[in-house]
């Protein structure tokens, strides 16, 4: 095939697939697949349309599925012509392409500002009224005929079926289910034996074109309304007024809303949505911006779907759809082997993801993965990229993935722990295991040794001045040896200086282009920092040698609950090792300490306690802290408590926040405060991030208080 037929190849395929997914998506209320990867396909189809226009005939292109909505008005309802068509929006994934919407606004006014709200995930209808009673609501259909709902739409609660005023006038609006009501609409499904909804959308699609309003009724369905039609006859002349006017006449309008002078403020806009839409009780695909100076939208103009005088911004998809290609496993610095996913690599949220975690075995049993299956990727975040499930379900289990019984570093057996959940490699010589115990030790809640990353360890390592944790503190006398270092062991500067000569080769063609894009200022912020890598490396044997000095000198002061953590311990992570340390006070006291005696604390278990003697039990362990007393460094426990302001508080912490989670942890407990890992009704506070999950509806359930990262910042200040 040449070129042309390649291409047209390509381009019916996904023309065939965005008219398959569109009608089951309108008019079946039965999604086949998410919308990010609708959008992937409908915007490389309209790619396809600009880049290769010549390929293809008028007509062909005129009936292509970008050019208009593919939604189709039942036969069931009464179809109503809209007196002005309903259109859809043109949608942004950059602030780049914000700031092209702008620009082209610019053209026709230099007065402008932008009224910005939530995107409500739903579906449109539009609603007349005349002498104050609403006489006709219609959905969009294909934006030029919808269906009737009128019956349906009276059962909505929150929309007004009277209004004081007189003048005939149609308003648009979003009709949705709340996440509350669409949980309970599942469950009663799920009991009733019924399939169940993919989500709160097509919840509120399939029950606003239910034949039976009773039924509409019983479901609970909500109402945002935005839009004023023909403003101009009702005197409104900026958005931002339409909202005034639809909530003096009882509308439900969000309160979301905020008008942004530019580009700037739509960003911050963009940034504090971006959390704060995790705890709304409705869902949002987006947000939308619309000019707020109504007298400019017609000579803006409109396309065949949408108008130039609003844009839809879409959040970057934090999920992508890849395939399995091999299964590996990696262990950890406490043995435990973690089941991880080769990849066909994808981009993410910006970065190329090229394997996945399947944590263990059971969960690749659960998800039924084989090799070579399509899969979503989730990636939020700095949390790993984890393989979330198939793409296609499948009847029954095939090729299924066979468990991993052998280290694959040290050879030896792995064990299954008691529950069989995990997997162990219980060879305490195991070279991975030795490895990764020497990066933990080094890591920022560990020890914090600056400058001593897992390839400056790898090196050390390898020239034999690293292989326990001791050895750190021993560096120091070998100064000669890491100056002798063979240098070719740097050769990733090479492949630095090659990416950062591409990245600058693309820096200039863009400059000539356009000088302050977003894009431009990401790949500058690339640059200078690959730059200070190389400078890094350049500097390793003088530089780089006074950093370790300094870092290793700094550890010496650290709390003795550092040094707790940083061992290594099974099941010790940095908050009990915290609580071990306030009562072991001092390293000359670790080996002889009676765990035992800690059995009544709420913080320890008995399977800590077992960890904890079999740990100090060990020879090797014995000579690990002998030799760190005899090396002067008899580490302390230092209390970092800085206020009782938290005192007796329990906190849950769920989603993608802006800070690591540690940082707050860390916050809580200085501040008397404990962090629990479940919701539960003695939970005080939960802060939500992003995408959070089924915390969040069990602390909404229990009327737990909900807050977000600055309501937390506040408490913490107050
Ligand atoms: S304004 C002329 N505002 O998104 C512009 N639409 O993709 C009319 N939607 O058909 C739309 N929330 O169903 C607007 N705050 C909002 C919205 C919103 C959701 C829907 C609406 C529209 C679709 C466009």
């Amino acid at each position: 095939m040449n070129e042309k037929d390649l291409i047209r190849k390509r381009y019916f395929e996904l023309r065939d697939k965005i008219v398959l997914w569109d009608n089951a998506y309108y008019n079946e209320d039965k999604p086949l697949v998410e919308d990010a990867i609708y959008d992937k396909a409908y915007n490389e189809l309209k790619e396809l349309e600009k880049q290769y226009a010549s390929y293809f005939s008028l007509d062909e292109l005129a009936s292509s599925p970008t050019q208009k909505i593919n939604a189709k008005a039942s036969d069931l309802f009464t179809k109503v012509t809209h007196k002005t068509p309903m259109l859809s929006l043109n949608k942004a994934y950059t602030f780049d392409e914000i700031n092209k919407f702008i620009n082209n606004v610019k053209k026709v006014t230099t007065f402008y500002s932008f009224f910005v709200e939530p995107k409500i995930d739903g579906l449109s209808i539009s609603l007349t009224y005349e002498n104050g009673k609403l006489i006709r609501a219609v959905t969009r259909g294909d934006g030029k005929v919808g269906e009737d709902v009128t019956n349906n739409v009276f059962q909505i609660k929150d929309i007004p079926k009277r209004i004081n005023y007189s003048k005939s006038l149609e308003v648009r609006g979003e009709v949705y289910l709340s996440i509350p009501d669409f949980e309970n609409l599942n469950l009663t499904f799920i009991k009733e034996g019924k399939s169940k909804f993919a989500n709160p959308r097509n919840a509120a699609a399939g029950t606003l074109r239910q034949l039976n309003s009773d039924i509409v009724k019983k479901r609970n369905l909500s109402s945002f309304i935005y839009y004023v039609v023909s403003p101009e006859e009702h005197e409104i002349k900026m958005m931002q007024d339409s909202f005034e006017f639809l909530k003096n006449l009882n509308f439900h309008v969000s309160d979301e809303t905020k008008l942004c002078k530019n580009l700037d403020e739509i960003i911050s806009y963009i940034e504090n949505f971006k959390h704060r839409k995790t705890h709304l009780d409705y869902e949002t695909d987006g947000i939308v911006i619309k000019l707020n100076e109504l007298e400019f939208y017609e000579k803006l103009g409109f396309t065949a779907t949408f108008p130039h005088s609003a844009i839809a911004f879409k959040y970057e998809p934090n999920t992508a759809v890849t395939i399995i290609e091999d299964i590996f496993i990696t262990i950890g610095r406490t043995g435990v082997a973690t089941y991880n996913a080769k990849l066909d690599p994808v981009e993410i949220s910006g970065s190329t993801v090229s394997s996945a975690t399947l944590n263990n075995y059971q969960y690749i049993q659960e998800l039924n993965l084989s090799i070579g299956d399509l899969v979503y990727i989730k990636k939020a975040g700095e949390i790993i990229p984890c393989v979330i499930g198939l793409v296609n379900e499948k009847e029954n289990k095939e090729n299924f993935i066979k468990k991993i019984t052998i280290c694959p570093y040290c050879g030896k057996n792995l064990f299954d722990n008691e529950t069989g959940l995990e997997q162990y490699c219980l060879n305490e010589l195991c070279p991975e295991i030795q490895r990764r115990k020497l990066i933990h030790f080094a890591s920022k809640d560990a020890m914090d040794l600056n400058g001593f990353g897992e390839k400056v360890i790898d090196l050390f390592h390898k020239n034999n001045l690293l292989n326990k944790i001791t050895d750190f503190y021993n560096l120091p006398n070998k100064i000669n040896e890491i100056r002798n270092i063979n240098s070719e062991d740097f050769e990733e500067n090479e492949l630095i200086k090659n990416e950062l000569s591409k990245l600058r080769q693309k820096k200039n063609k863009l400059e000539k282009i356009e000088k302050n894009s977003m894009e431009l200022a990401k790949l500058r912020e690339k640059i200078s920092k690959l730059q200070s890598e190389i400078k890094r490396g350049k500097t390793f044997r003088d530089g780089l040698i006074k950093i370790y000095l300094k870092s290793l000198e700094e550890s010496k002061t650290k709390s003795l609950d550092r040094l707790i953590f940083a061992f290594s311990i099974k099941l010790i992570g940095s908050k009990v090792a915290t609580f071990i340390a306030s009562k072991v006070e001092k390293l000359e006291n670790f080996l002889t300490f009676d765990f035992d005696s800690l059995i009544h604390f709420d913080e320890i278990g008995p399977k800590i306690v077992d960890s904890l003697k079999k740990w100090v039990s060990e020879k090797e362990n014995q000579t690990i802290v002998n030799e760190f007393i005899n090396l002067g460094l008899n580490f302390e426990y230092k209390s970092n408590k800085l206020s009782d302001k938290f005192d007796r508080k329990t906190f849950v912490i769920t989603g993608t926040l802006s800070k690591p989670r540690s940082y707050f942890e860390k916050i809580i407990v200085q501040n008397g405060g404990k962090v629990s890992e479940s919701v539960s009704k003695s939970t005080h506070y939960l802060i939500v991030g992003e995408d959070a999950g089924s915390k969040l509806m069990k602390a909404k359930a229990l009327n737990i208080p909900i807050i977000t990262e600055e309501e937390f910042e506040k408490l913490l200040n107050n």
